[in-house]
């Protein structure tokens, strides 16, 4: 029988509670689908900060780095740890020792579920990039605390890094409905952003099949308002991609609901999914958080692995549950009733 193994991340809050619901999902789709699925639990976390003053341990990558993939709850607990503290030292490492360039997140509505739109029929699938461009690091500050200070902070968009995460794009958006926009802010921003625009023509010549269109960040952002309906597979850079995955989950009705994975499309490394939301400390301990965006990110993971009929049923278990009304308004159902809603669906 084949196997794959997993390390499971669960990280802070409510992390720790939709990652086992997100396992139990896993497996038991596993066990219909005549696959295994092995597993070994870190508990690298704010609390494990605290006692070893570290995230994760020195060799925590070179751990991680023997499993298939990676399945994260949610990283932070600010009460007692910085954000900037605790994201440095697990998640952004992570992502960037294994290359995750592309990070992947569907936008639709579920069964069920009320969006803030009053729409339906959208199915956008977000890709940002996700090691370079606004995000680089790169910059400085002089003169602090004085009037003349000046602080400097440089985008970097490369040709490989560009030319990968657009070239991503494509193959997605052939394999889903032929549609592909490509974001900037070319009219402002006049080198990273022609830069991505020529990029985007040179691949569009490779890509017949498929039908591209450039958008400025401000259109597309009042599009995923106006009409989510017209697109298909978004790319956009690592700050306008950051931004607008936060609308596409707000028009799919919530963090509750959104699916994230970070993707090395190489496989060179292990890649690494997880719900967009974070720990939620305002309702860690009340038993009330949603699952379903870590079980649909957990449905990412299988078809990663190449278990694609698993993740069809495990997205098609997902839908009846949200359809009957369970897990489709917040703070309604409990965690475990919508766990064991899914599981029963797959049944
Ligand atoms: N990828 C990550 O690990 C990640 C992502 C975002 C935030 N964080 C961290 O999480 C901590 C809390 O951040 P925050 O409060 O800004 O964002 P959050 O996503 O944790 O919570 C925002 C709001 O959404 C609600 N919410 C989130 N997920 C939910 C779910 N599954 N079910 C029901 N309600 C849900 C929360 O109760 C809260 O009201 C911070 O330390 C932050 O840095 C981590």
């Amino acid at each position: 029988m084949k196997t794959h193994s997993v390390a499971l991340v669960p990280g802070d809050g409510i992390g720790v509670a939709v990652t086992e619901a997100a396992w139990q999902v896993l497996q038991r789709a596993a066990g219909q689908g005549g696959f295994g699925l092995d597993s070994e639990i870190f508990d690298w976390s704010c609390d494990r900060y605290l006692e070893t003053g570290r995230m994760m341990p020195e060799d925590g990558i070179e751990t991680l780095r023997r499993f298939d993939a990676i399945l994260l709850g949610a990283v932070g607990w600010p009460a007692k740890v910085p954000d900037s503290v605790s994201l440095h030292g697990l998640l952004l490492p992570i992502r960037k020792a294994f290359d995750q360039y592309a990070n992947i997140r569907p936008h639709r509505l579920l069964p069920g579920v009320e969006g803030p739109l009053r729409k339906e029929g959208f199915d956008i699938l977000c890709i940002r990039e996700n090691t370079e461009g606004e995000y680089s690091g790169a910059g400085g500050r002089v003169h602090q605390g004085t009037d003349a200070e000046v602080a400097v902070e440089t985008a970097i968009f490369t040709r490989r890094g560009v030319e990968r995460i657009l070239r991503f794009g494509f193959e997605q958006a052939r394999r889903r409905r032929g549609r592909l926009a490509s974001v900037t802010k070319s009219n402002a921003q006049k080198y990273s952003m022609v830069f991505w625009d020529e990029v985007t023509r040179e691949l569009a010549a490779e890509y017949p099949d498929v039908e591209v269109t450039s958008y400025h960040i401000d259109a597309i952002a009042a599009r995923f308002v106006m009409a989510p309906e017209t697109l298909d597979v978004v790319v956009a850079s690592n700050l306008f991609g950051d931004i607008l995955t936060d609308l596409g989950a707000a028009i799919q009705g919530g963090l509750g609901f959104a699916a994230s994975a970070n993707i090395n499309p190489a496989r060179t490394a292990p890649s690494m999914f997880e719900p967009v939301h974070g720990s939620a400390p305002d309702i860690a301990h009340l038993g009330i958080a949603n699952p379903v965006a870590a079980i649909w990110s957990g449905a990412m993971l299988l078809e990663h692995l190449g278990e694609t009929e698993a993740a069809e049923r495990v997205i098609a278990a997902i839908e009846r549950t949200t359809a009957a009304g369970i897990g489709a308004v917040p703070g309604r159902h409990r965690t475990e009733e919508i766990t064991a809603a899914v599981l029963n669906a797959l049944d």
